[in-house]
């Protein structure tokens, strides 16, 4: 292999909740070389339960990893030239293992996961007013499932092997970011019990101001403190590699994969915004270095923080729980079809949804709702709907719930985005994108490279104190392309006024 054909690389692992991908990018142009990914199986154990395994999370990175050093050899490109890697992963998701043997002690509880709701409903009863709300305050968010500080409660309250370990002062908890850095970086050999502030401000104990664990919070929860991991910025060299191909390559970036896309969109300023189309959906709207709350069911959450000596930005999030997902549904439970790339061609055959309005609500509602008794749900069927009408009324779905996003941002921040910039694998379906620009009335921004989720997490890695290979400061804008609406306003609202309709009849299912 030829050394230094492309200048210094820099690697990006991507643990989605759908599948993991190892990524390398030549740091100058920002160019992707060559990649690998590889699937990971969700398990449902019980209703409203989604598991998977922390070693298939762990080993299809090492897969991933290998298997793109082979293709950077086959490229005749030397891997020695990748000076640093980053990770990026799902958030939320929340592992124990014990720091003894390194075995995970439960299946990974992933983030849209719903087994907590009874727990959820028992500490409101306790809670002043019983309002969600009560901790958004210091922590950004509302008491739900999907935040990692009652799955971690769970754990302990219902895993014996668990509390034995706590108890043994064994046990570590752990964000899938920080799982992967312990065993990257030497597991019981030193291996580094690290997360960052974007992954440490989705567990619901971390104060927002502080970037520290709150005690009270915490206490609130009954988390002991000495199990969480010590929380860093997003862009600093944390350790080294010992193990595989990149033994040695520094690992320097950790981002929450949202907050690695508005890193990747480069909205590094107030007032910018990005939609990422993945297993969810979830847009990020840049809020400068202000904490900003809002009133309309948006999160509080920390954007990023691109050195140890550098400032906090924060951002409004919109999340939604189901978007590729509801693909996923389509092609593995009711098998209409083969891949989720086939989607496009079946929603194509037919003009509009006939009328067919679905509601993916699996486990629950998010953003702005935030009902945990809302199940999935499909409306307007007649005698013509046809599976076509369903797989087309899935991609509306999905834009639905991003007007529904925006309308909530814009009453929190006064702002009415003109355009939308967005990215994630959904987005390379046209049809989507046309529905999206039709559904919200926006200009839908899709850049040339939607992998910026990946990149995010490189930029991290690449611009850290020690690496210096990648200039945040001669960052180029993405090229898009653009979907402008073609429908008029009135018949926008009358298909908006629909949806509504169908989201009220998918709440009161019970918990
Ligand atoms: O908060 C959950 C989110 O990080 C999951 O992302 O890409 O797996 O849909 P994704």
């Amino acid at each position: 292999p030829q050394r230094g054909k492309h200048g210094p690389l820099v690697g990006a692992v991507d643990q989605g909740t759908s599948s993991t991908r190892f990524l390398v990018f030549a740091a100058g142009s920002g160019e992707v070389l060559t990649y690998h990914q590889e699937e990971v199986a969700q398990l449902y154990p019980k209703e409203g339960w989604v598991e998977q395994d922390p070693d298939e999370l762990l080993n299809s990175s090492l897969k991933c990893i290998e298997k793109t050093v082979d293709n950077l050899r086959s490229l005749e490109i030397d891997p020695a030239d990748i000076k640093a890697v980053g990770l990026t992963n799902q958030r939320e998701t929340t592992i124990v293992w014990d720091k003894t043997t390194g075995k995970s002690l439960y299946n990974a509880i992933v983030w849209l996961d719903a087994r907590t709701a009874s727990t959820v409903e028992e500490l409101l009863k306790e809670t002043p007013g019983q309002n969600k709300d009560h901790i958004k305050d210091i922590c950004g968010l509302p008491i739900t499932t999907y935040f990692s500080a009652l799955k971690l409660r769970w754990l302990l309250d219902n895993v014996p092997e668990v509390r034995a370990a706590a108890d043994k002062g064994n046990l570590l908890f752990g964000t899938v970011d920080t799982w992967l850095l312990w065993n990257l970086t030497g597991a019981m050999e030193g291996g580094l019990h690290v997360t960052d502030v974007t992954n440490a401000s989705r567990t619901m104990l971390m104060n927002l101001r502080t970037l520290k664990w709150e005690p009270g919070l915490c206490k609130y929860f009954k988390i002991p403190q000495n199990v969480l991991p010590e929380i860093r910025s997003s862009s600093e060299i944390y350790g080294y590699i010992t193990q595989g191909p990149l033994l040695g390559v520094p690992i320097s970036g950790m981002l929450g994969d949202q907050q690695a896309a508005l890193v990747g969109q480069m909205c590094l300023s107030r007032g910018q915004a990005k939609n990422t189309y993945g297993t969810g959906c979830f847009l990020l709207y840049n809020t400068g270095t202000q904490v900003v709350q809002s009133t309309h069911g948006m999160l509080t959450t920390v954007g990023y923080k691109l050195g140890k000596n550098a400032d906090t930005f924060y951002a409004l999030e919109g999340s939604v729980a189901i978007a590729g997902a509801a693909v996923r549904w389509l092609r593995d439970n009711l098998g209409i079809i083969k891949t989720s790339g086939d989607i496009e061609a079946l929603a194509k055959t037919v003009k509009d949804s006939g009328g067919v309005y679905f509601v993916p609500a699996f486990s629950g509602l998010f953003a702005p709702y935030w009902r945990a008794d809302a199940r999935g749900t499909i409306c307007g069927l007649t005698q013509g709907s046809t599976k076509a009408h369903l797989a087309r009324a899935a991609l509306e779905a999905v834009c639905f719930q991003t007007r529904e996003i925006l309308d909530s941002m814009q009453k929190d921040s006064g702002i009415t985005l003109s355009h939308l910039r967005v990215d994630g694998g959904m987005t390379c379906n046209n049809t989507l994108m046309q529905l999206q620009a039709d559904i919200a009335g926006v200009s839908v921004d899709r850049p040339s490279m939607v992998e910026t989720t990946a990149l995010g997490a490189a930029m991290a890695a690449g611009a850290a104190e020690g690496i210096g290979v990648w200039d945040l400061s001669k960052l180029q804008p993405l090229t898009t392309d653009n979907f402008v609406p073609t429908i008029l306003p009135a018949e926008r609202e009358s298909r908006y006024e629909r949806w509504c309709m169908a989201v009220e009849r998918c709440m009161g299912w019970e918990l």
